[in-house]
Protein backbone atom coordinates (compact mmCIF):
# COMPACT_ATOMS: atom_id res chain seq x y z
CA UNK A 1 0.00 0.00 0.00
CA UNK A 2 2.48 2.05 0.78
CA UNK A 3 5.10 1.12 -1.93
CA UNK A 4 2.13 2.17 -3.98
CA UNK A 5 1.71 5.34 -2.90
CA UNK A 6 5.13 6.03 -3.22
CA UNK A 7 4.75 4.79 -6.67
CA UNK A 8 2.01 6.72 -7.77
CA UNK A 9 3.75 10.06 -6.16
CA UNK A 10 6.62 9.62 -8.45
CA UNK A 11 4.68 9.16 -11.15
CA UNK A 12 2.82 12.43 -10.65
CA UNK A 13 5.99 14.58 -9.68
CA UNK A 14 7.60 12.48 -12.88
CA UNK A 15 4.55 13.84 -14.81
CA UNK A 16 4.21 17.51 -13.55
CA UNK A 17 8.17 17.78 -14.12
CA UNK A 18 8.02 16.79 -17.70
CA UNK A 19 4.76 19.12 -18.60
CA UNK A 20 6.67 21.89 -16.62
CA UNK A 21 9.85 21.49 -18.96
CA UNK A 22 7.12 21.37 -22.22
CA UNK A 23 5.11 24.22 -20.91
CA UNK A 24 7.45 26.78 -19.78
CA UNK A 25 9.37 27.15 -22.21
CA UNK A 26 10.98 29.88 -24.88
CA UNK A 27 9.99 27.39 -27.89
CA UNK A 28 6.87 25.55 -28.36
CA UNK A 29 8.25 21.91 -27.64
CA UNK A 30 6.75 18.97 -29.24
CA UNK A 31 8.01 15.60 -28.68
CA UNK A 32 7.12 12.59 -31.39
CA UNK A 33 7.95 9.07 -30.56
CA UNK A 34 9.22 8.30 -34.30
CA UNK A 35 8.90 10.14 -37.40
CA UNK A 36 10.37 9.96 -41.03
CA UNK A 37 12.15 13.31 -40.94
CA UNK A 38 11.83 15.84 -37.92
CA UNK A 39 12.23 19.14 -40.91
CA UNK A 40 8.98 17.35 -42.55
CA UNK A 41 7.04 17.02 -38.85
CA UNK A 42 7.95 20.48 -38.21
CA UNK A 43 6.68 21.96 -41.35
CA UNK A 44 3.36 20.37 -41.09
CA UNK A 45 3.20 21.04 -37.09
CA UNK A 46 3.84 25.12 -38.04
CA UNK A 47 0.86 25.24 -40.59
CA UNK A 48 -0.90 23.27 -38.01
CA UNK A 49 -0.46 25.75 -35.60
CA UNK A 50 -1.00 28.49 -37.75
CA UNK A 51 0.22 31.97 -36.16
CA UNK A 52 -1.26 31.62 -32.57
CA UNK A 53 2.06 31.51 -31.13
CA UNK A 54 4.89 33.69 -31.79
CA UNK A 55 7.44 31.32 -30.21
CA UNK A 56 9.89 29.18 -32.31
CA UNK A 57 8.30 25.68 -32.84
CA UNK A 58 10.84 22.94 -31.87
CA UNK A 59 10.50 19.19 -33.12
CA UNK A 60 12.60 16.37 -31.88
CA UNK A 61 12.30 12.83 -31.97
CA UNK A 62 14.00 9.13 -30.55
CA UNK A 63 14.34 7.99 -34.16
CA UNK A 64 13.72 9.31 -37.30
CA UNK A 65 12.93 6.66 -40.26
CA UNK A 66 14.12 8.97 -43.02
CA UNK A 67 16.13 11.83 -41.90
CA UNK A 68 18.06 13.56 -44.51
CA UNK A 69 21.67 15.78 -43.89
CA UNK A 70 23.30 18.54 -46.35
CA UNK A 71 23.56 17.73 -49.95
CA UNK A 72 20.57 15.31 -50.28
CA UNK A 73 22.50 12.65 -48.01
CA UNK A 74 20.46 10.84 -45.70
CA UNK A 75 21.00 11.05 -42.24
CA UNK A 76 20.61 7.54 -39.78
CA UNK A 77 20.44 7.15 -36.07
CA UNK A 78 20.67 3.10 -35.96
CA UNK A 79 17.53 2.78 -34.29
CA UNK A 80 16.56 4.88 -30.91
CA UNK A 81 18.45 7.55 -28.67
CA UNK A 82 20.43 9.62 -31.13
CA UNK A 83 19.40 13.74 -30.86
CA UNK A 84 17.05 14.74 -33.90
CA UNK A 85 14.94 18.00 -33.71
CA UNK A 86 14.22 20.54 -35.76
CA UNK A 87 13.28 24.33 -34.58
CA UNK A 88 11.37 26.45 -36.65
CA UNK A 89 11.72 29.81 -36.74
CA UNK A 90 8.50 31.50 -38.65
CA UNK A 91 9.28 34.93 -37.80
CA UNK A 92 12.29 36.98 -38.64
CA UNK A 93 15.50 35.88 -37.69
CA UNK A 94 17.81 38.69 -35.79
CA UNK A 95 20.94 38.23 -37.97
CA UNK A 96 22.37 39.58 -41.37
CA UNK A 97 23.80 38.54 -43.33
CA UNK A 98 21.37 35.67 -43.26
CA UNK A 99 24.47 33.41 -44.63
CA UNK A 100 25.95 33.70 -41.04
CA UNK A 101 23.18 31.90 -39.81
CA UNK A 102 24.40 28.24 -39.75
CA UNK A 103 27.48 29.43 -38.27
CA UNK A 104 25.66 30.90 -35.16
CA UNK A 105 23.73 27.81 -35.00
CA UNK A 106 27.01 26.00 -34.85
CA UNK A 107 28.03 27.87 -32.14
CA UNK A 108 24.44 27.98 -29.92
CA UNK A 109 24.43 23.56 -30.92
CA UNK A 110 28.31 23.37 -29.26
CA UNK A 111 27.63 25.49 -26.52
CA UNK A 112 24.42 23.26 -25.59
CA UNK A 113 26.65 20.14 -25.75
CA UNK A 114 29.44 21.57 -23.05
CA UNK A 115 32.38 19.44 -23.62
CA UNK A 116 35.17 21.17 -24.13
CA UNK A 117 36.60 18.49 -26.33
CA UNK A 118 34.36 19.42 -29.02
CA UNK A 119 35.20 21.91 -31.97
CA UNK A 120 33.79 23.18 -35.25
CA UNK A 121 34.85 22.70 -38.64
CA UNK A 122 33.16 25.07 -41.21
CA UNK A 123 30.38 26.13 -41.65
CA UNK A 124 28.91 23.96 -38.61
CA UNK A 125 29.97 20.23 -37.79
CA UNK A 126 30.53 19.28 -34.30
CA UNK A 127 33.54 16.65 -33.96
CA UNK A 128 34.77 15.06 -30.95
CA UNK A 129 38.12 13.48 -31.62
CA UNK A 130 37.85 14.02 -35.50
CA UNK A 131 34.87 12.13 -35.51
CA UNK A 132 31.65 13.91 -36.76
CA UNK A 133 29.40 14.28 -33.36
CA UNK A 134 26.64 16.23 -34.61
CA UNK A 135 25.54 17.60 -38.14
CA UNK A 136 22.82 21.06 -38.71
CA UNK A 137 20.85 21.03 -41.49
CA UNK A 138 18.64 24.72 -42.78
CA UNK A 139 16.29 24.91 -44.58
CA UNK A 140 13.28 27.32 -45.89
CA UNK A 141 9.85 27.01 -47.13
CA UNK A 142 9.24 30.69 -47.37
CA UNK A 143 6.95 30.60 -44.18
CA UNK A 144 9.90 29.86 -41.58
CA UNK A 145 13.35 28.60 -41.47
CA UNK A 146 13.91 25.46 -40.46
CA UNK A 147 16.93 24.23 -38.14
CA UNK A 148 17.79 20.60 -38.35
CA UNK A 149 20.34 19.27 -35.86
CA UNK A 150 21.06 15.58 -35.52
CA UNK A 151 23.83 14.69 -32.51
CA UNK A 152 25.14 11.30 -32.22
CA UNK A 153 23.98 9.98 -28.47
CA UNK A 154 23.52 6.77 -28.21
CA UNK A 155 24.75 5.50 -31.57
CA UNK A 156 27.89 6.46 -34.17
CA UNK A 157 26.05 4.93 -36.93
CA UNK A 158 28.76 4.09 -40.05
CA UNK A 159 28.99 6.89 -42.52
CA UNK A 160 30.08 4.74 -46.33
CA UNK A 161 33.69 6.54 -47.50
CA UNK A 162 32.26 6.46 -51.45
CA UNK A 163 29.09 6.78 -52.94
CA UNK A 164 26.37 9.67 -52.70
CA UNK A 165 26.40 9.45 -48.80
CA UNK A 166 29.51 9.08 -48.65
CA UNK A 167 31.10 11.35 -45.45
CA UNK A 168 33.61 11.86 -42.93
CA UNK A 169 33.47 8.84 -39.80
CA UNK A 170 30.97 9.79 -36.98
CA UNK A 171 31.54 9.72 -33.42
CA UNK A 172 29.13 9.59 -30.53
CA UNK A 173 29.15 11.75 -27.00
CA UNK A 174 27.16 10.10 -24.10
CA UNK A 175 24.21 12.13 -22.25
CA UNK A 176 20.24 11.67 -22.31
CA UNK A 177 19.21 12.57 -25.36
CA UNK A 178 16.06 14.00 -24.33
CA UNK A 179 17.49 16.46 -22.45
CA UNK A 180 20.34 16.81 -25.00
CA UNK A 181 17.49 18.07 -27.58
CA UNK A 182 15.76 20.20 -25.26
CA UNK A 183 19.04 22.41 -24.13
CA UNK A 184 19.91 22.89 -27.72
CA UNK A 185 16.13 23.86 -28.52
CA UNK A 186 16.44 26.60 -25.74
CA UNK A 187 19.38 27.77 -26.71
CA UNK A 188 18.19 28.57 -30.23
CA UNK A 189 15.38 29.94 -28.86
CA UNK A 190 16.89 32.30 -26.73
CA UNK A 191 19.27 33.23 -28.86
CA UNK A 192 16.40 34.28 -31.78
CA UNK A 193 14.81 36.65 -29.18
CA UNK A 194 18.77 38.44 -28.92
CA UNK A 195 19.87 41.38 -31.73
CA UNK A 196 23.11 39.28 -32.91
CA UNK A 197 25.31 40.80 -35.11
CA UNK A 198 27.98 39.87 -37.87
CA UNK A 199 31.35 40.53 -35.48
CA UNK A 200 30.08 38.39 -32.47
CA UNK A 201 29.19 35.46 -34.99
CA UNK A 202 32.69 35.70 -36.51
CA UNK A 203 34.03 35.95 -32.96
CA UNK A 204 32.42 33.53 -31.15
CA UNK A 205 32.81 31.02 -34.57
CA UNK A 206 36.25 31.29 -34.54
CA UNK A 207 36.92 30.54 -30.74
CA UNK A 208 35.34 27.11 -31.37
CA UNK A 209 37.26 25.88 -34.26
CA UNK A 210 40.43 23.76 -34.46
CA UNK A 211 42.37 26.01 -36.97
CA UNK A 212 45.08 23.71 -37.26
CA UNK A 213 42.83 20.48 -38.74
CA UNK A 214 43.17 20.52 -42.37
CA UNK A 215 40.09 20.37 -44.72
CA UNK A 216 39.17 18.31 -46.83
CA UNK A 217 37.72 19.18 -50.19
CA UNK A 218 34.81 16.90 -51.20
CA UNK A 219 35.29 17.34 -54.94
CA UNK A 220 39.12 17.13 -55.23
CA UNK A 221 39.85 15.49 -52.33
CA UNK A 222 42.69 18.15 -51.97
CA UNK A 223 43.30 19.72 -48.31
CA UNK A 224 43.64 23.12 -47.65
CA UNK A 225 43.90 25.09 -44.66
CA UNK A 226 41.42 27.21 -42.98
CA UNK A 227 42.68 31.13 -42.56
CA UNK A 228 39.82 33.02 -41.30
CA UNK A 229 36.34 33.74 -41.26
CA UNK A 230 35.18 36.70 -44.11
CA UNK A 231 31.88 39.23 -42.45
CA UNK A 232 29.72 36.68 -44.83
CA UNK A 233 30.57 33.78 -43.44
CA UNK A 234 32.80 31.99 -46.49
CA UNK A 235 35.55 30.66 -45.12
CA UNK A 236 38.93 32.29 -46.42
CA UNK A 237 41.34 29.01 -46.68
CA UNK A 238 45.25 28.47 -48.32
CA UNK A 239 45.97 25.24 -50.61
CA UNK A 240 48.89 24.26 -52.78
CA UNK A 241 47.32 27.02 -55.66
CA UNK A 242 47.55 29.73 -53.15
CA UNK A 243 44.31 31.34 -51.04
CA UNK A 244 41.21 31.27 -51.90
CA UNK A 245 37.33 31.94 -50.11
CA UNK A 246 35.38 28.77 -50.00
CA UNK A 247 31.17 29.07 -49.51
CA UNK A 248 29.00 26.58 -47.47
CA UNK A 249 28.50 22.84 -48.80
CA UNK A 250 32.37 22.20 -50.28
CA UNK A 251 33.48 19.73 -47.53
CA UNK A 252 33.46 15.98 -45.95
C1 LIG B 1 24.51 17.04 -42.06
O1 LIG B 1 24.47 16.44 -43.14
O2 LIG B 1 25.56 17.23 -41.45
C2 LIG B 1 23.24 17.57 -41.46
C3 LIG B 1 22.50 16.53 -40.69
C4 LIG B 1 21.19 17.03 -40.11
C5 LIG B 1 20.39 15.93 -39.45
C6 LIG B 1 19.21 16.46 -38.71
S1 LIG B 1 18.50 15.26 -37.65
C7 LIG B 1 17.15 16.31 -37.36
C8 LIG B 1 16.79 16.94 -38.68
N1 LIG B 1 15.91 16.07 -39.42
C9 LIG B 1 16.49 15.63 -40.53
O3 LIG B 1 15.94 14.88 -41.36
N2 LIG B 1 17.72 16.12 -40.66
C10 LIG B 1 18.06 16.99 -39.55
Amino acid sequence: MRRTHATSLLTLITTQTRAMTTTCRTVDWRWLETTPSTMDAAKDLLKERGDTDARPLAVATAHQTKGRGTRGRSWTDDGRGNVALTVAFPSEIPLAPITLLPLRVGTVVIDALNDSRLSLKWPNDVLLEGGKVAGILVESDGNAIYVGVGVNVASAPAVPSAGPDRGRRAAKIPGDAFAIAQSIADGLGAWSQDRDDATSVITDWSARVDWAADLELRETGELVKPVRLLPDGRLKVRGAGGERALVADYLL
